[in-house]
C-alpha cells in the first residue's frame, strides 16, 4: 500500500558497505532499516524475527553460508519476502526468483538508486500485496456454540506449521479464549493497547504468546470492560496485525451487531460455521441475506459445516437448498478427542495428529493456504 514503511533487512559481512547503506537511509522515511547482520548463518533466524519485506543481501559474503544459499535458503522458508542481491560489477549475478533473488543492486549506488529499487521491487511483488500477502479469517455463526472457537484456535496452530499466524479474540465480553487456554487474570489484552497511534512494538507487548507457536490478542479480562473497546480500536489493531502476520485468525462471538460487523468488514473470507441443526441453519440463512444487503461479495463466504457427520435427520442437500449455496468444507464430530483437548487448553490437532478430524483441518488449513498463494502446510511443519 502507498505510504507504508517498507521493512528491510541487510545482509552484509562488510562493515563499511553495512554502513554506507545505513547513511544513505538515514535521510528518509520510506524505508525502514530493521537491522544489519553480519553473518549468513544468522540469515534465516534474523528473517523470523524481523519479519522484513525486503532483504538486501551481499552476492560476496565471505565464510561459511554463500550469498547465494542464504537467499535460496530465504526463499524457501519465506516465500513472501522479496529478496535483492547485492554485487560488483567484477562478479555479475542473473535475476533468478526461484533461488531468491527478485533483483540485483550494483555497487556503486546512490540512495536514490537503492531506495528506487528497493520500493520497485517490493512494489512488483507484492502487486497483490496488501491483500495477498495476508489473508484475514473470521470464524461467523450466528448461533452460539457451533464450535467458532475451537476451529479458529485448531485452524491457527494447523497454519502456524508454515505460516506467521495470529489468532483476534473477538468475543470482547466473555473472551472465549481467555478460558479456552486458561489465561492468567492479568494477562493483557487488546484494552492495553493505546488508543491513538498503535505500533508494532504496542502490539508485541499485548500479544498472548501460545505454547503451541501462535501468537493470540486476547479480549478484555472483564465483561464491563468490553466497552473500552471501540470499533475504531478493532479496525486500527487489525490493519497492523495484518502486516506482521501471514494469517490473521478472528474468533467472534455469536451476533450480527456492531462489534462483530468490525471484524466481517475487515476480513478477507468469512468462515460461516453450522451445524445439522435447524437453528443454525436459518440464523445462517438470514444472515447471509443481511451479507448481500451489506454488498459483501459471493467469494467473501465460505462455509463449514462442523460436525458433519451428525445429519440429525437433515441432509446436506437440503441445508444447501436453504443457504442457496454449497457447503465448502466439513468437519466430523469427534466428541471425546475435542472436548478434552479443549479441556486441557491443547489443540487437538497436536493431541491427535492422525485423528480423521485433524485430517479434515489440515485440508481447511490448506485451501486457505492456496488462496494465500504459497506452500501448504503439512504434518511437518517448522515449528
Ligand atoms: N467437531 C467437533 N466434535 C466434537 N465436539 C465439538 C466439535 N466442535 C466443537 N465441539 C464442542 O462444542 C462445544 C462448543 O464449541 P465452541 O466453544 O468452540 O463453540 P463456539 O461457537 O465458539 O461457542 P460460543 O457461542 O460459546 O462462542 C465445545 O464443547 C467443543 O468441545
Ligand atoms: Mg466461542
Amino acid at each position: 500500500m502507498a505510504g507504508e514503511q517498507i521493512r528491510l533487512l541487510v545482509i552484509e559481512d562488510v562493515p563499511q558497505v553495512a554502513s554506507h547503506i545505513a547513511a544513505l537511509l538515514n535521510a528518509q522515511s520510506q524505508i525502514k532499516l530493521l537491522q544489519v547482520i553480519a553473518s549468513g548463518d544468522m540469515a534465516l533466524p534474523a528473517v523470523a524475527e524481523y519479519r522484513p519485506d525486503v532483504v538486501i543481501i551481499d552476492a560476496l559474503l565471505q565464510g561459511r553460508v554463500s550469498g547465494a544459499s542464504v537467499a535460496s535458503g530465504i526463499r524457501r522458508a519465506n516465500p513472501e519476502v522479496t529478496l535483492i542481491s547485492l554485487t560488483v560489477p567484477q562478479n555479475p549475478v542473473q535475476e533468478d526468483s526461484d533461488r531468491g533473488i527478485d533483483a540485483v543492486l550494483r555497487m556503486p549506488f546512490t540512495g536514490f538508486d537503492l531506495t528506487t529499487l528497493v520500493r520497485r521491487v517490493h512494489e512488483e511483488r507484492g502487486a497483490q500485496s496488501a491483500r495477498g500477502r495476508s489473508l484475514m479469517i473470521a470464524l461467523f455463526s450466528p448461533k452460539g456454540g457451533v464450535g467458532r472457537t475451537t476451529i479458529a484456535y485448531n485452524l491457527a496452530v494447523t497454519l502456524a506449521a508454515t505460516h506467521r499466524v495470529c489468532l483476534v479474540d473477538g468475543s470482547m465480553q466473555f473472551s472465549d479464549l481467555r478460558g479456552l487456554l486458561r489465561v492468567p487474570a492479568d494477562a493483557p489484552s487488546i484494552v492495553n493497547l493505546p488508543t491513538d497511534r498503535i505500533r508494532e512494538a504496542d502490539l508485541a507487548e499485548v500479544m498472548w504468546r501460545d505454547p503451541s507457536g501462535i501468537d493470540i490478542l486476547l479480549g478484555p479480562p472483564r465483561v464491563e470492560m468490553a466497552e473500552m473497546v471501540t470499533p475504531g480500536d478493532v479496525e486500527k489493531t487489525l490493519s497492523l496485525l495484518r502486516k506482521l502476520y501471514d494469517f490473521v485468525i478472528l474468533d467472534t462471538r455469536a451476533s450480527l451487531s456492531d462489534d462483530v460487523l468490525v471484524f466481517l468488514d475487515a476480513a478477507d473470507v468469512i468462515l460461516q460455521v453450522l451445524s445439522y441443526d435447524s437453528m443454525a441453519i436459518r440464523g445462517l440463512a438470514m444472515a447471509g441475506e443481511t451479507f448481500r444487503a451489506i454488498g459483501y461479495p459471493a467469494t467473501k463466504l465460505t462455509t463449514l459445516m462442523n460436525r458433519a457427520d451428525a445429519l440429525g435427520g437433515i441432509s446436506r442437500a437440503e441445508v444447501e437448498e436453504t443457504l442457496g449455496h454449497p457447503i465448502d468444507h466439513e468437519l466430523p464430530s469427534e466428541g471425546l478427542l475435542v472436548l478434552a483437548a479443549n479441556n486441557d487448553g491443547l489443540p487437538f490437532v497436536s493431541v491427535a495428529p492422525a485423528a480423521p478430524i485433524t485430517r479434515a483441518m489440515r485440508a481447511l488449513a490448506s485451501s486457505f493456504a492456496a488462496r494465500l498463494g504459497v506452500q501448504t502446510p503439512t504434518a511437518a511443519g517448522r515449528r
